[in-house]
């Protein structure tokens, strides 16, 4: 028996609709995807941060920091990490209902995970950001010095080392952060939004 059997889902009373209407802009997640130490988390908080000063609600996902809370149960194991992914995921969804730019940054190396989560949402609501960077430049940059632990083998399934990313097909917008500055990557995720009537 599935555990959600015996649960309705209760229609709330204030609709996401009127919520944009309240906010004068529309809610959507922009999901950052890419290495670690591909410049995921400091975009998001560069976007949050702008998006904040321009007056809009908004609001930052972070793996790190949903991983010493809400996930901090699971591994880095493949299933592991879908079930982070799942979660967040879900998390995203509501913060979307309730009228938010969510700005996630997880790694979500595998394109199956991201797809279940494009799924959850509507048309448009799912913007994918590939944190493009190749990986010697992570490494060079290794902001947590884990790159260097994971070559010596201290730390077992580390993506792009001893477990794979794979890289987005179609993604909504591509940022290259070893060739562009933040200031130029925050402009194009902005304009994106506001070419697509979010903003
Ligand atoms: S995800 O793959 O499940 O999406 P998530 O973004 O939540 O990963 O967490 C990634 C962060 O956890 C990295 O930025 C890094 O600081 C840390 N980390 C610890 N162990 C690993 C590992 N084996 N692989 C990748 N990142 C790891």
């Amino acid at each position: 028996m599935k555990n959600s059997q015996n649960i309705t889902w209760h229609h709330t009373s204030v609709s996401k609709k009127e919520r944009h209407v309240r906010n004068e802009h529309k809610s959507c997640v922009l999901w950052f995807t890419g290495l670690s130490g591909s410049g995921k988390s400091t975009l998001a908080n560069s976007v949050d941060y702008a998006l904040f000063q321009e007056g809009y609600r908004s609001y930052v996902l972070d793996g790190d920091n949903i991983r010493h809370g809400l996930n901090r149960d699971l591994s880095f194991r493949p299933a592991d990490r879908k079930e982070n992914i799942r979660r967040i995921g879900e998390v995203a969804k509501l913060f979307v209902d309730s009228g938010l730019i969510v700005s996630s940054a997880f790694i979500s190396p595998f394109r199956e995970d991201r797809e279940l989560v494009r799924q959850m949402f509507e048309d448009g609501e799912f913007v994918e950001v590939f944190v493009e960077c190749p990986i010697q430049v992570c490494e060079n940059r290794d902001p947590k010095g884990l790159y260097k632990k994971a070559r010596k083998g201290e730390i077992p399934d580390f993506t792009g080392i001893s477990s794979p990313y794979e890289t987005p097909i179609l993604p909504e917008v591509v940022i290259e952060t070893d060739i562009m500055t933040i200031a130029q990557s925050v402009e194009i995720i902005i304009k994106y939004l506001k070419d697509k009537k979010i903003l």
